[in-house]
């Protein structure tokens, strides 16, 4: 598959079928999204990874909106974080203003590393920004040094899903 073919099978799906992955895929996933360039290579992105039945069912009350119901029969669901005031700044102090902006960035870009690996390896995946980040802090006990970003389900599709339009070139590039 070229990356191309990657990007175009990669979809956001909502639907999954209850089958199961294994640990050592969503190692592989972990694993691929670490290749990933961060700010000074600090690497602050964590992955708290839910694959047992009982705290997938537990962790998907913590997703607001509708998300709890997209994600019906997800075989995990890893909450990502960044450790926060350590990118983007010295001493504590942020370099610029972009401040823990940059955590995010890093964290987003391990974070498509990993969603494309899983389209290589057939898994399917749906980023949710709509979670109830105290809620998942409770639950897993993530330490209070660490943003919670994205909510990402990973799991097999029941169907395909169309392709989301996509803005001109000309609406989101200038060249110069
Ligand atoms: C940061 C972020 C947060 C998102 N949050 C949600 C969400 O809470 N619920 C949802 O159904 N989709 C969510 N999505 C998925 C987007 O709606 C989806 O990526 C977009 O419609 C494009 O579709 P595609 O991923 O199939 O190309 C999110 C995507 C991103 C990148």
């Amino acid at each position: 598959m070229t990356l191309n073919d990657i990007a175009a099978h990669r979809r956001s799906i909502r639907k999954y079928n209850g089958q199961p992955i294994s640990r050592e895929e969503l190692e592989t996933l972990i694993r691929f999204a670490q290749e990933a360039p961060s700010w000074k290579n600090m690497q602050t992105s964590r992955y708290h990874i839910v694959c047992s039945l009982e705290t997938i069912a537990a962790a998907r009350q913590c997703l607001g909106g509708s998300n709890p119901q997209k994600t019906e029969n997800t075989a995990a669901l890893i909450v990502t974080t960044f450790k926060h005031d350590i990118v983007g700044h010295t001493n504590g102090i942020p370099d610029n203003e972009g401040g823990n902006g940059w955590g995010w960035y890093d964290l987003g870009l391990q974070n498509a590393y990993l969603l494309l690996k899983a389209a290589e390896m057939n898994l399917d995946t749906l980023v949710i920004g709509i979670r109830h980040a105290n809620q998942l802090r409770a639950l897993l006990q993530i330490p209070e040094d660490e943003t919670i970003g994205a909510v990402i389900a990973v799991g097999h599709r029941v169907e395909d899903a169309k392709r989301p339009p996509r803005k001109e070139l000309d609406d989101i590039a200038r060249f110069y």
